[in-house]
């Protein structure tokens, strides 16, 4: 097939980057050959505290294979995906292979079109309820990318947001976990990783919305967030092994992007999936499904800005990342 141009190649790789990724360590490497562009994970932007098993890894890095994919298509050529396509390597995650000319539908130019816009918020949505309408949508776009997304009724949700004040009471004294928020927070404005002090809202009156505290050091001013937050559960359908988690991380990302070209805002809480009998309490009894994340959603009532990336130049690899096989991933 037709190689890819450097241009193409860069446009595609600068759409990837925007993906979410846990405390936005970009854990990602891409390598470009003729027709072809891989994704490689960067092990030493894993993060051992909170996510010892590599599953937010994967699942950001599954985000930023939505976006490559969304990122051939716009550039007119069918992207072909393949998971994890080299045995015995599993820092290679996936390959997509840009075949023949393609016209994208209106769906995904719209999906694609949201990739710059979208980003997380940990402020204060609007008292105002989330049209149910759109709340299909998102079911639908997780269900497109083999993802389930379920919201919560008012007992659910009760549950969901204890099980993270749970996980969030439980960090209060680990060293490590507070050493790792350090190394991933920054008031540096020429720093393009890590989570940004803008980034980082108001803290919940009584911990009634409980998103994330990167800076316990740090005074808060403390709001009243919604009474009723829109909170939903994204889960893996099948397995839960790092191939399900890279599938997990695309509908993660089709459901953020749909929310966003929705004019929704959107977060997430991933503490109580650090807790291997915090996140047992939240499993399907017949196996089916694997929670992943948890997702709120709202209108928002103040303005969120971007968080930055390394370039899609700094993240190209200029060879083959080493070592190739075998590895492990840690
Ligand atoms: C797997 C995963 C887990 C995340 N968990 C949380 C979380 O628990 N709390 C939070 O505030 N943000 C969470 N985030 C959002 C990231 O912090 C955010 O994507 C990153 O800082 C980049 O910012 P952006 O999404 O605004 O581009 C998570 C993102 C991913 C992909």
């Amino acid at each position: 097939m037709e190689p890819l141009s450097r241009e193409e190649v860069l446009t595609c790789v600068e759409a990837a980057v925007r993906a979410p990724s846990i405390h936005n360590t970009q854990p990602w490497l891409f390598l470009h050959e003729d027709d072809r562009i891989e994704v490689h994970a960067d092990p030493s932007r894993r993060l051992p505290s909170v996510d010892p098993q590599g599953r937010a890894l994967h699942l950001s890095l599954g985000a930023a294979v939505l976006n490559l994919c969304l990122g051939v298509a716009a550039a007119g050529r069918r992207p072909f995906l393949d998971l994890l396509p080299a045995a015995g390597d599993e820092r290679h995650v996936a390959t997509v292979t840009a075949e023949g000319p393609y016209a994208m539908d209106d769906e995904d130019r719209a999906l694609y079109e949201a990739i710059p816009v979208r980003r997380t918020s940990r402020r204060p949505f609007l008292d105002a309820p989330v049209d149910p309408q759109a709340l299909r949508r998102l079911e639908e776009a997780a269900l497109l990318q083999g993802g389930e997304l379920k919201f919560a009724d008012e007992p659910e949700r009760e549950l969901l947001l204890s099980l993270v004040r749970t996980a969030d009471e439980r960090r209060k004294d680990d060293f490590a976990y507070r050493a790792e928020l350090r190394t991933w927070t920054t008031d540096d404005p020429y720093r393009e990783d890590g989570v940004p002090l803008e980034a980082m809202g108001p803290g919940s009156r009584d911990g009634a919305v409980p998103v994330r505290v990167f800076t316990p050091e740090l005074e808060r001013d403390v709001r009243e967030f919604e009474s009723e937050p829109v909170i939903a559960v994204l889960s893996a359908v099948g397995g839960d092994s790092p191939a399900d988690w890279l599938r997990a991380g695309q509908a993660l990302q089709r459901v953020l992007l749909e929310a966003t070209r929705l004019g929704l805002a959107t977060g997430l809480f991933t503490q109580p999936m650090e807790h291997a009998d915090l996140r047992d309490l939240l499993a399907d009894p017949a196996g089916r499904t694997h929670v992943q994340a948890i997702l709120r959603f709202g209108h928002a009532a103040e303005g969120t800005s971007l968080t930055a990336r390394r370039s899609a130049e700094d993240v190209i690899a200029r060879g083959r990342p080493l070592p190739l096989r075998p590895t492990r991933l840690g």
